[in-house]
């Protein structure tokens, strides 16, 4: 959730660690604040807000080393004393902290009840044992003792204050990724706080701590043994995050999606067949049950992939909400499988399921946008959703990668004739025709956007993307909205239809297309103000959004599209920060 980045080298490090601010901001951004040497000692800036915020308090100055935080408040409300870096009762430790501490209040009573503690965090109590310790123990010692008692989530970057030659870090749970150059070396969340001054990158293992100078890196385990160190090449270039001329990253995003399926077209075939890894396709076929395990858009795309491996293969399936699949014990098969969905790669509530898995010896599989992550690292399987990265905090073009790759794995598996990559080039040019048509959907969306309740209705996949609809609604619109089965709304939620409430109804497949419109009208009937998504072969008349026919199975990645882009514009018009929606961020950390 929160960001954390530092350097240490010949660039200017404040410079180095307010540029990987920027770039990590989307995964937390209530406050900001860094931290940096200046005639021998640490100078602290932060505040509430945004980076260009923290970028307004700071005077140019050069430093040789850095650290800084972006944050997404779990303890403590956004404010300036909440926010990182927080220094230790004497000012020698300094710290950035990404991840919850647990014990928090047990540690502050057990070791340091008589500090004064300055802010409502639980991170404070991190660099106060650090100092505690650190009266009778060297600095490395002192870190490591305070690792050791602490549980939770934690990435931690700490500055000494009697040392500004070099940056001490720990890590479990939280991400943390190492950057390397000739000039350098940098820390970052993800891979995206590293572009700009590293060339290679090591992803960190969990309980590791370690020092790095601007030239060398000691890296150890929990209990002090020497890692070795595994650095690659880092290939994500300043370009690809640019905004171009697009208002916002979100609407960028939503018009890269037909690129996107002619990417994965040529990523994942060879002439007419797929190129997937034989082992994984074998050992999918030998499972008795897949299950998918994701959160949010994730979640609902992995409904779609369910259906194409229960059609298709005829392996069954379950969908699972990673955050409850942790803390629930189901009935697991003999040879079960698990799929994780995840365009960050860093959802905390996954990983906590994926370790379980590793215990158990389940085979795993991430499919995600980010080969830099957590989840890919911890898993034994991995594809690419190759969508590009998404910075907009509301996934759009990830979510219908994620539906293009289970159909492609699916046909793989099942080693079918069907000529999928025909059907995908056509939906890639029946989403180019929807791209065409927003002045239709801006008319929607001034039609909704101040409405305090919406609804999406459908069947089957349809209904799948009005999940998708309505979560995208309410992260950046924040109009309250429901997602419903049509034919449920008679069995309570229609109670709640009065004048004007909008109801989307999603009409793609031809086996409900009746039934939904009757379940529509029976929500007009009580004043509900109704809208049409329909396409071409189903369309009456008087639909308000005619899409183009793509394959049956294939059209929940057209109508995507178009709630996507309701819910944007419907967005602009009450001026949401629609990249940085409240209270959410890009990579939910924490469980
Ligand atoms: O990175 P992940 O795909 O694992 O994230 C899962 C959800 O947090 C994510 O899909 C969230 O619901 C998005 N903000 C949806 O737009």
């Amino acid at each position: 959730m929160c960001g954390i980045v530092g350097y240490i080298g010949e660039f200017n490090a404040l410079m180095a660690s307010m540029e990987g601010l920027q770039n990590l901001e989307y995964r937390g951004y209530d406050s900001a604040g860094v931290a940096f040497d200046k005639n021998n000692s640490i100078q602290i800036y932060k505040t509430k807000g945004r980076v260009r915020d923290l970028k307004l308090k700071l005077q140019e100055t050069h430093a040789s080393l850095s650290i800084g935080h972006t944050r997404w408040a779990t303890h403590g409300e956004a404010n300036d004393i909440n926010a990182h870096p927080h220094s230790s009762r004497d000012g020698r430790f300094v710290l950035v902290h990404n991840g919850i501490i647990e014990n928090y209040q047990r540690l502050k009573l057990m070791y340091v009840k008589e500090y004064p503690f300055i802010s409502q965090t639980d991170t404070e109590v991190i660099v106060q044992l650090i100092e505690y310790f650190s009266k009778e123990m060297t600095v490395p010692e002192s870190i490591r003792k305070t690792m050791s008692l602490l549980e939770g989530s934690y990435a931690c970057l700490i500055l000494d204050r009697e040392h500004l030659d070099r940056i001490y870090f720990i890590k479990d749970k939280s991400p943390l990724l190492i950057g390397k150059s000739t000039l350098g070396m940098s820390f970052s969340s993800d891979i995206t706080g590293l572009m700009d001054y590293a060339n290679e990158y090591m992803i960190l293992e969990d309980k590791s701590f370690g020092v790095v100078t601007a030239k060398e890196i000691e890296l150890y385990d929990v209990i002090g043994l020497k890692l070795s160190l595994d650095f690659k090449p880092i290939s994500i270039k300043k370009e690809d995050i640019d905004k171009h001329t697009y208002t916002h990253y979100m609407l960028k995003e939503i018009h890269e999606q037909p690129m996107m399926v002619r990417n994965l077209i040529d990523r994942y075939f060879i002439k007419d067949e797929v190129n997937i890894s034989k082992r994984l396709l074998h050992q999918i076929r030998q499972s008795d049950k897949i299950n998918f395990v994701a959160c949010g858009s994730s979640m609902y795309a992995s409904y779609y992939a369910k259906y194409y491996f229960e059609k298709l293969c005829g392996i069954p399936c379950e969908v699972f909400c990673a955050s409850e699949l942790v803390y629930s014990t189901p009935l697991i098969t003999k040879r079960p499988f698990f799929i994780f969905f995840s365009q960050s790669g860093e959802t905390a509530d996954c990983i906590a399921v994926m370790k379980k898995c590793k215990k158990q010896g389940y085979p795993t599989l991430t499919i995600t946008n980010t080969k830099e992550s957590s989840m890919v690292h911890l898993s034994k399987y991995y594809l690419d959703l190759y969508a590009g990265k998404e910075i907009a905090v509301a996934s759009t073009k990830a979510y219908t990668a994620m539906i293009v790759v289970s159909a492609i794995l699916a046909r793989a598996v099942h080693m079918s004739k069907t000529n999928i990559k025909n059907n995908l080039k056509a939906v890639s040019l029946a989403m180019e025709k929807v791209l065409e048509n927003e002045e239709v959907y801006k008319g929607i969306a001034k039609e909704i956007k101040d409405s305090s309740d919406a609804f999406f209705i459908g069947r089957g996949m349809d209904y799948w993307t009005s999940l998708e609809a309505a979560l995208k609604l309410k992260e950046i619109a924040y109009i309250h909205t429901e997602a419903f089965p049509s034919g449920e709304l008679k069995h309570g939620p229609i109670a709640l239809i009065h004048k004007d409430t909008p109801v989307l109804a999603i009409i793609t497949q031809e086996g409900t297309n009746r039934i939904t419109r009757s379940n529509l009208m029976e929500t007009a009937s009580r004043g509900a103000k109704t809208f049409v998504i329909s396409t071409k072969d189903l369309a009456s008349l008087d639909d308000d959004i005619i899409l183009p026919n793509v394959a049956h199975y294939l059209s929940g990645l057209i109508s995507a599209l178009v709630v996507q882009l309701i819910a944007y514009y419907a967005a602009l018009y009450k001026n949401n920060d629609i990249d940085k929606p409240k209270n959410l961020a890009k990579s939910v950390t924490v469980e």
